[in-house]
């Protein structure tokens, strides 16, 4: 599965990709005022890592591809210094503190962060190593993190994933504390593979814990 992210960079079919950034994190996104680091897993070439660098946040990014890296870094025009972080290649920008490890997620071991913002991560892994990704995941994180995940939820049998289809009776099975904040019918805006199956449906939550609201 790794090939097959680092072909699609490759290619350049990346019909995840939000130009603008998310909508729903510039609206909900609320955590602590001591959140300093955030960790973004699965993070591609996001503009969301700027917007949250932009809040003063330390922001981590953890991508398998280098050429999603570095076309954050360039198309932002970003300067940044290639480094080597216990044998991981790192990607640091010099003027804004925003860090991508290059690696496979689930390889990495790195210091524990204040949150977590999670799109397009937790839903892309696949259910039978859904529950490792949470475990790594929390062990990447303080024990009292703030976390916003963004899921997916759709009916079974119409498309393959990824994404993933993800119960909210899942989602607090793993993170009892969490709250649905919104969750809206999303078939417009999903991949082609979606509007031409047949679902009528794509429910897309956002989850959050410790919101102020
Ligand atoms: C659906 S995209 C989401 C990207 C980004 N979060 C966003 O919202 O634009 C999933 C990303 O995860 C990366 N990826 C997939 N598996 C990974 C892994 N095991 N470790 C690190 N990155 C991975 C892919 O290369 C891809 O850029």
């Amino acid at each position: 599965m790794l090939e097959e992210w680092k072909k699609r960079w490759l290619e350049d079919r990346i019909g995840w990709h939000e130009e603008q950034g998310n909508a729903s994190l510039k609206t909900h996104w609320t955590p602590p005022d001591k959140t300093s680091s955030v960790l973004v897993p699965f993070c591609g070439k996001a503009k969301d890592l700027l917007w949250l660098a932009s809040l003063g946040h330390r922001v981590i990014g953890i991508e398998i591809s280098e050429i999603a890296a570095m076309a954050f870094f360039n198309e932002n025009d970003l300067i940044f210094k290639e480094k080597l972080y216990k044998n991981i290649k790192l990607f640091e920008a010099e003027d804004i503190a925003i860090s991508i490890y290059c690696d496979d997620y689930f390889n990495c071991n790195l210091p524990k962060a204040d949150a977590l913002y999670d799109r397009g991560s937790l839903v892309v892994v696949h259910p039978e190593k859904r529950f490792n990704y949470v475990q790594h995941t929390k062990s990447l994180l303080h024990k009292d993190a703030y976390r916003f995940i963004i899921t997916l939820e759709y009916e079974e049998g119409f498309v393959q994933g990824p994404p993933y289809s993800i119960t909210p009776g899942e989602m607090l099975a793993y993170w009892s504390d969490l709250i649905q904040i919104e969750s809206y019918n999303d078939i417009e805006n999903s991949s082609p593979k979606f509007k031409k199956s047949g679902l009528n449906e794509v429910l897309e939550t956002i989850w959050v814990s410790h919101s102020k609201i």
